[in-house]
């Protein structure tokens, strides 16, 4: 697919249909992910990936409560066919970084202006979103708030050093999709997001 394309289809899809995505399809994906750029090429992220509706039923198990999954305005989002889950590894960082060409020996994180972990991982997740696309699927990248981060780690056996960035359904999109309310404010106008030359 044309790369503007891609660009401009891609949209959080939240209603899919139950069908399978391909495996060799998903792989590509996944690749896609795993070339994404990460700082001093530490690539210190990790992809929990559910397939088929067991798998995916144990996270949403995990987070979400009967009562809130009844009233959920997004029912199709449950029938996504994959589920990944994003995780970034901070000392995967202070790792690399106090090899000898970094020499950040302390390991201190406050060195960090901004942690890379959680930046590498989002840049990953971007990088999987569009490859979604490419494919003619959808995806949705949505949080995992509070004590469901611990359900889900627990749930799955996500090692303490990972942690979840948030999670991507991922399948063929279904008709109808009810927007979500976010997208009112539309798309901020470039003159009051870019700053050439001075802020
Ligand atoms: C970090 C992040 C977290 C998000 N969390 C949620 C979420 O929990 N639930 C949801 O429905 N959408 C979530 N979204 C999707 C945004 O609402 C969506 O990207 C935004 O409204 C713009 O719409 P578009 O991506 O379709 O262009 C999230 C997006 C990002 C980047």
């Amino acid at each position: 697919m044309d790369f503007d394309d891609v660009i401009a289809r891609r949209k959080m899809v939240r209603n899919f249909t139950t069908d399978p995505v391909d495996r060799a399809a998903l792989d590509r994906i996944l690749d896609a992910a795993r070339r994404a750029p990460s700082a001093g090429f530490t690539q210190g992220w990790g992809f929990l990936v559910l397939v088929g509706p067991e798998e995916t039923e144990r996270f949403w198990r995990s987070t979400f409560s009967a009562d809130r999954r009844a009233t959920f305005g997004w029912p199709g989002l449950f029938d996504a066919a994959v589920i990944v889950v994003p995780c970034s590894n901070e000392s995967a960082y202070l790792n690399r970084y106090a090899e000898p060409d970094k020499g950040w020996t302390d390991r201190d994180p406050t060195r960090w202006p901004v942690p890379y972990w959680h930046i590498d991982t989002g840049f990953a997740a971007m990088q999987l979103q569009l490859a979604v696309v490419n494919e003619g699927l959808g995806a949705l990248f949505f949080g995992i708030f509070g004590q469901r981060v611990d359900a889900v780690r627990a749930e799955f056996g996500i090692p303490n050093q990972f942690m979840p960035i948030g999670a991507i359904a991922i399948g063929h999109p279904a008709n109808r999709d009810v927007p979500s309310p976010s997208l009112r404010r539309g798309h901020k106008p470039r003159d009051e997001v870019v700053h050439y030359g001075d802020w």
